[in-house]
């Protein structure tokens, strides 16, 4: 039977209370009692429970969390890893930091089920190095929660151990990616690993891991407490749940909203207050700048993982960045590139050199000095790096220019006509 009501809010639900941080108020709002039930049970109850609930990655990429589970091996011949990627660096995504900083007993409570069901006694929660407020916040849970037997040695009694410990990353945005990110774990410099081995195969230290992200596992407890059949209740039938919807940009009222999966544009807008000084949208993003934008055209596709691929985009971080109609969308698309040329771990060189010519090209077209032609050749670069590079940055990188001129090839037409116009040589008088 459920506990919690079937709508949203449910992720977000104790944010506004008073000192919502502190162990005090998440005991009293429910909180470590689904950890009770799950050391009650079985590890393969828990994974069957969490692959019913149709929990997908809020990561990304929404892979099924209670099959990744399951990937784990059963034995414990070498130690098993849990890693929660706090690294949050998409463009315009905001969800993890606020969930860490407003309420991060629930990520540990997440984190103690998970290992729970995947036989791990040591997890790691690695976050981004810039935000030390988070850090210390996340540092200040786990002792709290070690001091009330929710870590540690025998957890409520149950023979489980685990511990937490919190990491912080340098801040390179490739640490996101789940195999830089071990790298960078064990003391190396962060770039991603081949795939396959898988991380439950050889993770951490060559050891079984699961590396998940924050929203997802501090979704557990409340499956564990509502159950998979009530979770099921929210979102669409292939992507069921609540999710953080973090929006930005030209609307009134930027900020997080919990909202069901499947939920769209323009239902978000009349949430976060409709557009800013009423000013026409003119585009936006379903999922932060690696996910190809949207338009105007776009305000009703739902929001989950199947609708935003239908649409010609893909979820992603479910960071939806709005912009109006005084936005240049050649400008904003080089903004982009110059991150991810930037950010590029350098490990491929499809990536490497790609973004390097993106932003070039970019750059002299914003600048005034580009031609028609580069139009074609920057679709030509991209071609060379999507699907050809060795991580997920290489494919994110070109999303913005490929839609960007999907939608608006007109308007990077202008501009190189402008440039055109600028340097046409005038006519001698009286030549013939
Ligand atoms: P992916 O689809 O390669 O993998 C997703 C997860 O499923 C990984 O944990 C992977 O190990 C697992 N997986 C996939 N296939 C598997 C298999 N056959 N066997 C076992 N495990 C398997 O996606 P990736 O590269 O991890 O993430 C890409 C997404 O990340 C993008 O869609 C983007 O939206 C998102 N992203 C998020 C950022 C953030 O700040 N949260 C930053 C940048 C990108
Ligand atoms: Fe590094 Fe980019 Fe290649 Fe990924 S795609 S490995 S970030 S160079």
């Amino acid at each position: 039977m459920s506990t919690v009501d079937p709508v949203t809010p449910v992720l977000t639900k104790r944010w506004l209370s008073p000192r919502s941080w502190s162990i005090q108020t998440y005991e009293q709002l429910e909180g470590y009692t689904a950890v009770r039930k799950a050391l009650a049970a079985t590890p393969e109850q828990i994974v069957q429970v969490v692959k019913d609930s149709g929990l997908r990655g809020r990561g990304g990429a929404g892979f099924p969390s209670g099959l990744k589970w399951s990937f784990m091996p059963p034995n414990e011949d070498k130690p098993h890893y849990l890693v929660i990627n706090a690294d949050e660096g998409e463009p315009g995504t905001c969800k993890d930091i606020p969930l860490m900083m407003a309420d991060p007993h629930s990520l540990i409570e997440g984190c103690i089920i998970a290992s729970y069901a995947m036989r791990s006694h040591h997890c790691f929660i690695y976050v981004r190095g810039e935000v030390i407020h988070c850090i210390r916040r996340l540092n200040q849970a786990v002792a709290e929660a070690k001091a009330a037997g929710y870590l540690g040695k025998d957890i409520l009694g149950s023979g489980f151990d685990l511990e937490i410990t919190v990491h912080a990353g340098a801040g390179a945005y490739i640490c996101g990616e789940e195999t830089a990110l071990l790298d960078s774990l064990e003391g190396r410099r962060g770039q991603p690993r081949l795939k396959p081995p898988f991380p439950a195969a050889a993770g951490l230290y060559a050891a079984p891991t699961t590396v998940n992200n924050v929203e997802t596992i501090a979704s557990v407890p409340f499956i564990i407490n509502g159950g998979a059949e009530w979770f099921r209740k929210m979102g669409t039938e292939k992507s069921p749940g609540p999710k953080i919807y973090s929006i930005s940009g030209h609307v009134e009222k930027p900020g997080q909203y919990e909202a069901p999966l499947g939920t769209t544009l323009r239902q978000l807008l009349d949430m976060a207050g409709g557009m800013k000084d009423g000013i026409p949208l003119k585009f936006w993003t379903p999922g932060g700048s690696s996910t190809p934008m949207f338009t105007a055209e776009h305000l009703d596709v739902p929001l989950d993982f199947e609708g935003a691929v239908e649409a010609g985009s893909i979820l992603g971080t479910t960071a939806v960045m709005v912009f109006n109609e005084t936005v240049s969308v050649p400008w904003a698309v080089m903004k982009w590139t110059q991150f991810y040329k930037h950010e590029s771990c350098g490990k491929c060189t499809p990536c490497r050199e790609g973004t390097y010519w993106l932003t070039q090209i970019l750059e002299r077209m914003v600048d005034g000095n580009g031609t028609e032609e580069d139009i074609d050749t920057l679709l030509d670069v991209c071609d060379n790096v999507l699907g050809r590079s060795f991580c997920a940055l290489g494919d994110g990188a070109v999303s913005p220019i490929q839609s960007g001129i999907k939608y608006f090839r007109d308007e990077f037409l202008a501009l190189c006509q402008k440039n055109r116009e600028k340097n046409r040589k005038p006519a001698l008088a009286g030549a013939n």
